[in-house]
């Protein structure tokens, strides 16, 4: 049984998030509306999801000590790391400790901070297909492993990286320094390692959000969304739409892989499964333990979104993944390097039909942050992308 309390009351339940971007703020409304009492961490004042909830917290997360320190004294009942960079371990030892439950696990938020974690525990440990792959420590590593085997074209991607961050895609010998390079600068530790991986030359990509909630009986049991297609410019989502047609034998193999690997990461909650498809093919790409950047798109196509069914699974509450309509989203990107910008024309985007919009109010903005995403629904998804890239286009991010 679930028993919800009365936040700011000594009976509330408390949830922190580890992490307030985005895809937090949307999770914190979601909690917040269930009457939950919320606490938004993250490393700079006034993110996101600080803005919807009751309190705001501004540590270093992968400092063990601040968040051990932090967790202590806020006591929540769960924690819900909402990105990679964390210090895990601590986690570990929190939950082992009984201090707290961690979402969905401690040692799955540890194991998909790290390429090498997820990749061998998914393809050496649950045997599912991905690309071929090398781990390296130096630029000599790297060209040894192009050479014996991995070949041309390949991808190197720092472990420790997300959204694209030093990753790069390399044609031929004469791109293999540059590479490297890019790796080391834009990895989250200095001295990184990476990880190559053959080109897969996949026909489309998908996120399958994968949903862990306990149903009647107490038993936690798998939820699928239908397929989420996307756009990837430079390892950073731009564009993504529900449903992705598929082949009914790929969309059977790509929920196999999805059940394997979430049943291995265990507790509860979503999360977002990267597949990529050729034919009836399906390779593992990825996972996040968490709702997904490209899942944006279900605040409009799902009767509840990935961030409403997240809030409920760990919460011990029912989902229901039901599609509600077609639809997309456009990333609007900040186009500028500065604090306290303004938008312009989000009139003229709000009049394309069936649309909304998700500004995010962060503080600063960078030329490549994501500052918000306009979201469309429509009877096709064609439709409903190019209505989703129409009103992104029209929202014009300035200097104020
Ligand atoms: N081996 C590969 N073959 C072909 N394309 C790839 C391969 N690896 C990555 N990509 C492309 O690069 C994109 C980003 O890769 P990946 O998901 O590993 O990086 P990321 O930094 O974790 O990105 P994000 O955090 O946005 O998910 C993929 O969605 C895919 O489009
Ligand atoms: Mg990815």
């Amino acid at each position: 049984m679930t028993t919800l309390g009365t936040p700011l009351s000594p009976s509330a339940t408390k949830v922190m998030l580890l992490g307030s971007g985005e895809l937090g703020k949307e999770v914190l409304i979601a909690l917040q509306r269930l009457g939950v009492e919320t606490i938004a961490v993250d490393r700079y004042d006034h993110a996101p999801g600080q803005q919807v909830a009751h309190h705001a917290r501004t540590i270093a997360m992968s400092d063990p000590a601040q968040l051990k320190a932090l967790v202590e004294l806020e006591r929540p009942q769960l924690v819900v790391p909402e990105i990679e960079a964390i210090a895990t371990p601590m986690l570990e030892e929190l939950e082992a400790a009984g201090v707290v439950r961690v979402i969905p696990t401690a040692r799955a938020a540890r194991l998909t901070m790290d390429r090498e974690g997820i990749r061998r525990l998914a393809a050496e440990t649950l045997g599912l297909p991905t690309s071929p792959y090398r781990f390296c420590d130096s630029l000599a590593e790297l060209q040894a492993a192009i050479d014996a085997g991995i070949g041309y074209p390949c991808i190197v991607k720092p472990v420790m990286s997300s959204s694209g961050k030093g990753q790069s895609k390399i044609d031929g010998p004469a791109e293999v320094q540059k590479a490297w390079e890019v790796a080391m600068a834009g990895g989250r530790v200095s001295h990184g390692r990476v990880i190559v991986e053959g080109f897969v030359d996949f026909d489309y990509e998908i996120t399958l959000l994968t949903v862990r909630a306990p149903g009647e009986g107490g038993q936690v049991e798998t939820h699928f969304c239908d397929p989420i297609g996307h756009v990837q410019v430079g390892g950073d989502y731009v564009e993504s739409w529900q449903p992705h047609p598929m082949h009914p034998a790929a969309l059977d193999r790509a929920r196999q892989i999805a059940k394997s690997v979430t049943d291995d990461l265990g507790g509860q909650g979503l999360f977002g499964v990267e597949l990529f498809v050729k034919g009836e093919q399906v390779w593992f790409s990825e996972v996040s333990p968490r709702p997904h950047d490209t899942g944006l798109v279900t605040l409009v196509t799902q009767w509840q979104s990935e961030f409403e069914l997240h809030a409920r699974a760990i919460l011990g509450l029912p989902v229901s993944t039901a599609l509600r309509s077609p639809g997309a989203s456009a990333v609007i990107y900040g186009g500028v390097d500065a604090a306290g910008i303004v938008f312009d024309g989000v009139d003229e985007a709000l009049r394309v039909p069936n649309t909304e919009l998700r500004l995010f109010g962060k503080p600063e903005s960078f030329a490549r942050r994501r500052m918000g995403v306009a979201l469309a629904h429509d009877a096709d998804v064609e439709t409903a992308r190019q209505r989703a890239k129409q009103a992104a286009a029209r929202v014009r991010p300035r200097r104020a």
